[in-house]
């Protein structure tokens, strides 16, 4: 697989197949991605894999945290206050289109509740992981952290596995911090589910768009 075509390929999946994920690949595709750049070469990530019987007892962790209370404040602002259109609205198509898929109506409160809680069991995905920073970086190191991320993904992608980025866990990163043991020094940024897709899924079938250049591109 050319890079065009994992990048063709690579789609949030919200749905997983029951079938395990080697740790052992997810350590070579993690360590493939360290080749990822970084301002300064500072390399600021941190990432825990969580599979297998670490993936059991986390789940059921979760399991009596959601039931338990609210969730967590977050450490960071997950999108500005008011953000504004155009990316208001394409916020907004997104989540349409999904539900709409879901078939799940913008008053059904429950359901939208039980999906979303979806996030916090991975969708059902048989590996994760986190990612951390140290809560002393500046902005470029969370940019560092994206083209990180993106790289790990199509990764992933070329390995015939799929993935969903998930800054949800933001909202229950107190449970994440004493799971993985990571210092008070990082800040979680996000969770990322790993696993094949479930094709007959019907979030599975959301396409997103993307803006025309017309919208973001100058040619000065
Ligand atoms: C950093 C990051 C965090 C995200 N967090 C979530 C999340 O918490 N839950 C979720 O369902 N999708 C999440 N997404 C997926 C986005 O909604 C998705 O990337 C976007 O709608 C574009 O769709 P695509 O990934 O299928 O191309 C996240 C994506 C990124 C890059």
């Amino acid at each position: 697989m050319n890079v065009s075509e994992a990048i063709k390929q690579r789609k949030s999946v919200r749905a997983f197949l029951d079938r395990p994920v080697e740790t052992d690949l997810l350590i070579e595709l993690l360590e493939k991605a360290s080749r990822s750049p970084s301002g300064g070469n500072v390399q600021p990530w941190r990432i825990s894999i969580v599979n297998g019987p670490a993936m059991t007892r986390f789940r059921a962790l979760m399991q009596d945290r959601i039931q338990s209370g609210p969730m967590d404040d977050p450490q960071y602002l997950m999108y500005p206050e008011k953000i504004g259109d155009p990316y208001h609205a394409r916020q907004l198509k997104v989540a349409i289109d999904m539900y709409g898929l879901l078939d799940i109506g913008r008053a059904d409160k429950d359901k939208r509740v039980a999906w979303m809680n979806e996030n916090f069991n991975f969708f059902g995905a048989p590996a994760a992981i986190f990612c951390h920073v140290e809560r002393h970086m500046n902005k470029p190191q969370w940019s560092d952290l994206g083209m990180f991320l993106q790289t790990f993904m199509l990764l992933v992608q070329e390995a015939g596995l799929n993935t969903c980025a998930q800054e949800a866990w933001s909202l229950h990163h107190k449970t994440v911090d004493q799971f993985t043991k990571v210092s008070e020094d990082w800040m979680l940024f996000c969770g990322m589910a790993i696993g094949k897709s479930d094709p007959d899924h019907a979030v599975n079938r959301l396409e997103t768009e993307r803006a025309s250049t017309d919208e973001w591109l100058t040619v000065i």
